[in-house]
């Protein structure tokens, strides 16, 4: 099967895609030069066809699959909420609409923030926010309008939602996936049988309460410390700790709400570090991974380098192994050293083992320390996206 992937940052959901479908990315399409440098490294068979409002969709080769987490600044909790309508960047939903309404893929696969079960939408139905419902509150949100347009197009869907921890990663990241298919299409010819699910069967199911930054309690498994999950934006980037502790500590005396952010990466990263010292030349990697290889020159960074090996993971110890265990291969060194007196910053190497990524899928390309961590931040852990997709195509196959 052929993939044509839509807003495909690092390729992090294709990754999963490709896995699960047996499947080979065929074209991309990507407009910002980083994530694009990215892809023609790890993607160098998929042409990338650029900003998705400019394409053609007559032109570019017909594929099996069409995947794409589309933008999702404005669904998110952590922007401005603008909703999933004409003119947001979220928005872009339509033109990845035009390139399903033209290439008619047998499958079409969607991944999205939590806030998309929340933010607002307009849609072609309804092309303002009052314009069905009794026009005193909110009539449709982003993942609603994503279902009716595909069903308006002639798709059937299913839909999970679920966590990167709920498949052993150590921050929480809850992701929204569907999975569609070409309903119109006779039975087999999208790859499978039966084409067509029962509308409820996405919905989850009433759990019972727990803290989002704990793990899968109620599965029984004990509760473990997450990370603050990677994200774009790099909040405490410019803080040690102890100034993060000080502005908290104030912040909370006077909104008694601490940031109002909730944790950041780089502090916690930084809180791992057991004793600040001077700089190394590990990049990010534990001693122990750099094979014997010492960082040329410096005797002091040997000595930094290997005390990296006994780093105290404090309260994410737990989680860390759990990762180490489901990847196979052990986390690098939290933090690298900024090459300014001893000061340490959070490793983008670190970062990408948290989204279960290759080893230098994103790091080893030519993109920049902060090129990188954006990249990640916006990017899919490709084992919870496994684990949707599979989900889902049990939920289709019951139907
Ligand atoms: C949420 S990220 C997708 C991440 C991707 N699924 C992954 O696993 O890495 C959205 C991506 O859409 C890209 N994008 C935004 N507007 C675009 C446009 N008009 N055309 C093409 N790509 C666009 C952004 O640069 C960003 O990399």
């Amino acid at each position: 099967m052929r993939i044509g992937a839509l807003f495909a940052g690092y390729g992090g959901l294709d990754l999963a895609v490709e896995e699960v479908f047996d499947a080979t990315t065929a074209w991309v399409s990507e407009f910002d030069a980083a994530p694009s440098r990215i892809l023609e490294q790890r993607f160098p068979d998929a042409p990338n066809h650029g900003d998705v409002t400019k394409i053609d969709w007559a032109t570019v080769e017909p594929v099996d699959i069409i995947t794409g987490g589309s933008p999702c600044q404005d669904l998110s909790h952590a922007g401005k909420r603008a909703g999933m309508k004409a003119g947001t960047r979220s928005g872009l939903w339509a033109s990845m609409c035009d390139a399903i309404e033209t290439i008619r893929p047998a499958f079409v696969v969607w991944e999205n923030v939590r806030g998309a079960l929340s933010a607002e939408a307009d849609s072609a139905v309804e092309p303002c926010p009052i314009c069905v419902g009794d026009g005193r509150g909110v009539s449709l949100r982003a993942l609603g309008r994503v279902l009716g347009d595909l069903a308006e197009l002639g798709y059937d869907a299913c839909w999970a939602g679920l966590r990167a921890a709920d498949v052993g990663a150590p921050h929480g990241r809850f992701r929204v996936f569907v999975l569609a298919w070409d309903a119109t299409r006779p039975a087999g010819l999208e790859g499978n049988t039966a084409p067509t699910v029962a509308a409820d069967l996405g919905h989850e199911r009433p759990r019972a309460p727990r803290d989002r930054r704990t793990g899968p309690a109620d599965r029984g498994r004990e509760p473990v410390a997450l990370l603050p999950t990677p994200a774009v934006n790099d909040m405490g980037a410019s803080y040690d700790v102890e100034r993060w502790d000080a502005w908290t500590a104030r912040m909370k005396a006077a909104h008694g709400n601490g940031n109002g952010h909730g944790n950041s990466l780089h502090i916690e990263a930084l809180r791992m570090l057991p004793t600040p010292q001077a700089a190394d030349g590990s990049g990010g990697r534990r001693s122990s991974e750099l094979g014997g290889t010492r960082p040329s020159g410096a005797k002091r960074a040997i000595t930094l380098a290997t005390a990296l090996d006994h780093i105290d993971f404090g309260q994410y110890a737990p989680a860390i192994a759990r990762w180490e265990t489901v990847l196979g291969r052990p986390a690098p060194a939290p933090t690298e050293p900024t090459g300014k007196g001893g000061a340490h910053r959070l490793s983008p190497r670190f970062v990408e083992w948290m989204m279960g990524l290759p080893d230098g899928w994103v790091t080893d390309t030519d993109t920049s320390r902060n090129e990188q961590l954006k990249a990640l931040g916006n990017g899919v852990v490709p084992q919870q996206a496994s684990a949707a997709l599979r989900h889902m195509l049990t939920l289709k196959g019951a139907s």
